[in-house]
């Protein structure tokens, strides 16, 4: 029976890895990241609590001699103070909020019907000392995250009521009398009202697209690929990180492998993207057929020693100018496979096989095609983040030519081979690479700004702690 019952398990534990996909993004928010969390959270809120406007309260309260009706109506907030919750990481749950000392100033208009008496006037609500005690749950529901409150229980210190207008000066000893009820009927609205507003999150959250748009080429599905890992010291989400083509989706011929992001405590993120990331969208780009140029005489500048007409190739190509006498030509330059990247320690390869194909424009404007030439090169990069900005050196470790194809028969390649090779070496390196000197702004939700960043290049994978800043 015993052994029955592993053996049940270990089935289940064997199809449910069959099942996890693995990501290729992961993020982790550390408790520093949770504190920055609630304190933005806390002053987003304090911002938009004054445009609230609350629910009209209609009651009745019986006063020994009849039963008085009231209703508070078009009530508004007019001042709140909202001290920053503290928050911590509940292991394996979610996230407990504390918060104390919250204070809440409301006007609002009163109306009361006791018998054949209407009467109105306006009042002041002073409600202090609040305090809240909540666990939020984290899991996730159909690949999204989903948020729930499991424990909450509320406190009012104390409530200060004035009713000012009509016969208030009636009223005011009962309202003073009823304080104590007052009080309780608050707290027992806080709870309920704090659920409802975790609830608007909730499908707020659900209704979140898992394909975000990344320019106008490509979308990255951001399903996750399990329940956010909740630890004591921070929560870590997984995600699918692939990239598709918008126009033509398809699965890319590899596949994601499984790798773990290292928790960087001492940073408020750390995010992990693994090569199945980068190379998904170098796919998704392939697919969408962005790779690829066509290279016209008048992009090269006026002041280059090589232009593109055959009259020039000529030097290169002996047969061309006899063939095709002083013709422009146009050279449409592609990726023939998808950019491969790979991450080892501190260094990040690129593999790439392109292909140049060449032709000459004759008189009636025509394409005629000439040849084609394969390129299979390795790019080394070393690559860190300074403040903001993305740096780095690329450097060539590979480039090798050969004649695809050709329409007017054979010709040596060396010359060409060794031609573009100094010009990607003196010309195009150094440019990318003074560029990359000065750095690139990493592009990151509008908004906020990295302050500190670091980041490292592990083996399969890239990974950046940094801390968050609101200009
Ligand atoms: C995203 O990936 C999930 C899991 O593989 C899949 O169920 C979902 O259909 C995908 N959505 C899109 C828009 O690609
Ligand atoms: C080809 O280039 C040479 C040198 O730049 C120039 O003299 C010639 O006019 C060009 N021919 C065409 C057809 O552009
Ligand atoms: C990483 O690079 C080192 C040397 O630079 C090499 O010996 C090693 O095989 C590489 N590892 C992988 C996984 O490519
Ligand atoms: C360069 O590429 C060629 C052709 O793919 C290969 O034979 C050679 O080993 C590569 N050299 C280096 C240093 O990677
Ligand atoms: C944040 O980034 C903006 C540019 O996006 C920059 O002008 C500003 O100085 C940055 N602020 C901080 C605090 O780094």
């Amino acid at each position: 029976m015993k052994v029955k019952m592993w053996l049940v398990a270990l089935l289940l534990i064997s199809v449910t890895q069959m099942h996890a996909e693995d990501s290729a993004l992961q993020a982790v928010l550390s408790q520093n990241g949770l504190q920055k969390a609630s304190e933005l959270g806390t002053s987003w809120l304090q911002n938009h609590i004054g445009r609230t406007t609350l629910p009209e309260v209609r009651g009745k309260v019986d006063i020994g001699i009849g039963s008085v009706e009231y209703v508070l109506h078009d009530m508004s907030i007019q001042s709140c103070v909202l001290p920053v919750p503290s928050v911590a990481f509940s292991k394996g749950t979610g996230v407990s909020l504390q918060v104390s000392g919250i204070s809440i100033s409301v006007r609002g208009l009163w109306n009361l019907h006791f018998g054949i008496i209407n009467d109105d006037g306006w009042f002041e609500l002073d409600v202090y000392a609040i305090s809240l005690n909540t666990v939020l749950q984290l899991g996730s529901e159909e690949e999204h995250v989903s948020i729930s409150t499991v424990v909450c229980s509320a406190d009012v210190g104390s409530v200060h009521v004035n009713f000012h207008g009509g016969a208030s000066f009636i009223y005011q000893p009962f309202v003073d009398m009823f304080s104590n009820r007052i009080r309780n009927e608050i707290r027992a609205k806080i709870c309920p009202a704090f659920q409802q507003g975790i609830g608007g999150l909730e499908s707020h959250l659900a209704a979140m697209p898992v394909a975000v748009k990344m320019g106008s080429y490509v979308y990255m599905n951001v399903s996750l690929t399990e329940s956010p890992l909740i630890k004591s010291t921070g929560l870590e989400l997984n995600v699918k990180g692939e990239f598709y083509s918008i126009t033509s989706p398809s699965e890319p011929p590899f596949f994601p492998k499984y790798f773990e992001v290292p928790w960087r405590e001492d940073y408020m993120v750390s995010l992990g993207a693994s090569e199945f990331c980068v190379n998904s969208a170098a796919y998704a780009f392939l697919s969408a057929g962005v790779l690829q140029i066509l290279i016209t005489d008048d992009m090269i500048p006026k002041a280059s020693p090589i232009h593109l007409n055959t009259s020039q190739f000529g030097i290169l190509i002996p047969q061309l100018p006899k063939k095709y006498p002083n013709m422009p030509m146009q050279v449409q330059l592609y990726a023939s496979e998808t950019p491969l990247f790979s991450f080892n320690k501190t260094v990040i390869n690129v593999h790439l096989l392109a292909s140049a194909k060449a032709f000459a424009i004759g008189p009636d404007s025509a394409a005629i095609p000439l040849f084609r030439l394969d390129v299979e090169s390795s790019i080394s990069a070393k690559a860190y983040t300074d403040k903001q900005l993305l740096k780095g050196v690329l450097e060539m470790k590979n480039f090798t030519m050969t004649l695809g194809s050709t329409e007017i028969g054979d010709f040596p390649i060396g010359p060409i081979e060794g031609m573009m090779k100094f010009a990607v070496t003196t010309l195009v390196l150094p440019k990318v690479n003074a560029l990359l000197k000065d750095g690139i702004m990493v592009p990151f939700v509008t908004g906020y700004n990295i302050s500190n960043s670091v980041m490292t290049i592990e083996n399969g994978f890239v990974a950046i702690a940094a801390d968050i800043s609101v200009p």
